[in-house]
């Protein structure tokens, strides 16, 4: 599918929020081009100095590190949860001994305005080229965080980049959606002229429901919405499927797990 230009701003609120669960992927790339990956899972986006800039955070231990101060261009791409193996890998192993694209079965397309590449398979994409650097300088951080982001030292170097392009594919919102959520609208979609009643019952002919144990427990509203798709969905959220497809990611570490802080 094709990806077009979009606002840098467009995307904002997927954008965070895909970087708080699984992390966003920084690809960088050294002067004679070669490029390299890691994951991230702090930043911004914002207007600074009356420009659409990305705030990244990169540790000196990265190899990052080394190609962001010798090419100051990078690229931030949003993936989609089905990536969460390979924004792992990125996230754990490095560029120095590791052909991480290739291990994490990642494609490369040449950036539009900037050396380093794209991820084919990502769907939103930044491209940025650095116009300021600065140190996180202890001295002046609160204690707080000190004590939990940096007990071995290794203080960020905060790389603010110009975002000269910006795109995404055309079906990003649908993409970028939490599986459940996706798969429950897909539902609400099929199931929406059903929900009609306050007793417990099966939705009826919808065999994708059926599939997914979609038992209607206690459906939210009687009358058809005024917008059809939303009240289906808040219907939608009673069903049994719903609520294990809800229950199931506990596993994942979360944004302010201590691992995840230090790792950051
Ligand atoms: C979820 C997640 C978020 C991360 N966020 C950052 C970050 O914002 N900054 C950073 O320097 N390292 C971060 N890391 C660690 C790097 O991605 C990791 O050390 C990586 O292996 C570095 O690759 P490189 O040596 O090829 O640059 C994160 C790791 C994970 C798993």
């Amino acid at each position: 599918m094709a990806k077009t230009t979009i606002r840098y701003s467009d995307y904002f609120a997927q954008t965070i929020q895909r970087m708080r669960q699984d992390g966003l992927l920084l690809v960088t790339a050294d002067a004679a081009g070669k490029p390299n990956v890691m994951t991230i899972g702090w930043g911004a986006i914002g207007s600074i100095w009356g420009r659409p800039v990305f705030i990244v955070l990169v540790r000196p231990s990265r190899h990052t590190y080394s190609r962001l101060e010798e090419v100051g261009d990078f690229t931030v791409n949003v993936p989609s949860r089905e990536l969460a193996a390979a924004v792992n890998l990125c996230g754990t192993v490095s560029g120095r001994d590791h052909d991480k694209f290739k291990e994490a079965g990642l494609t490369l397309i040449p950036g539009r305005q900037v050396r380093p590449p794209i991820i084919a398979e990502c769907v939103v994409h930044y491209e940025c080229r650095t116009l300021h650097r600065n140190d996180v300088v202890p001295e002046a951080l609160v204690q707080a965080v000190l004590d939990d982001a940096y007990p071995a030292g290794d203080f960020h170097r905060v790389y603010f980049g110009e975002i000269v392009a910006a795109y995404a594919e055309e079906d990003a919102v649908q993409r970028l959606l939490n599986p459940a959520l996706r798969r429950s609208r897909e539902l609400s979609i099929l199931c929406s002229p059903r929900i009609t009643t306050t007793t417990p019952r099966w939705c009826g002919s919808c065999p994708r429901a059926r599939a997914y144990s979609c038992h209607i427990a206690n459906p939210v509203r009687a009358k058809a919405p005024a917008r059809p798709h939303t009240g289906a969905l808040l219907a939608q959220v009673a069903c049994s499927w719903k609520l294990n497809a809800l229950r199931a990611p506990k596993a994942r570490m979360t944004e302010n797990h201590p691992a995840r802080l230090r790792r950051g």
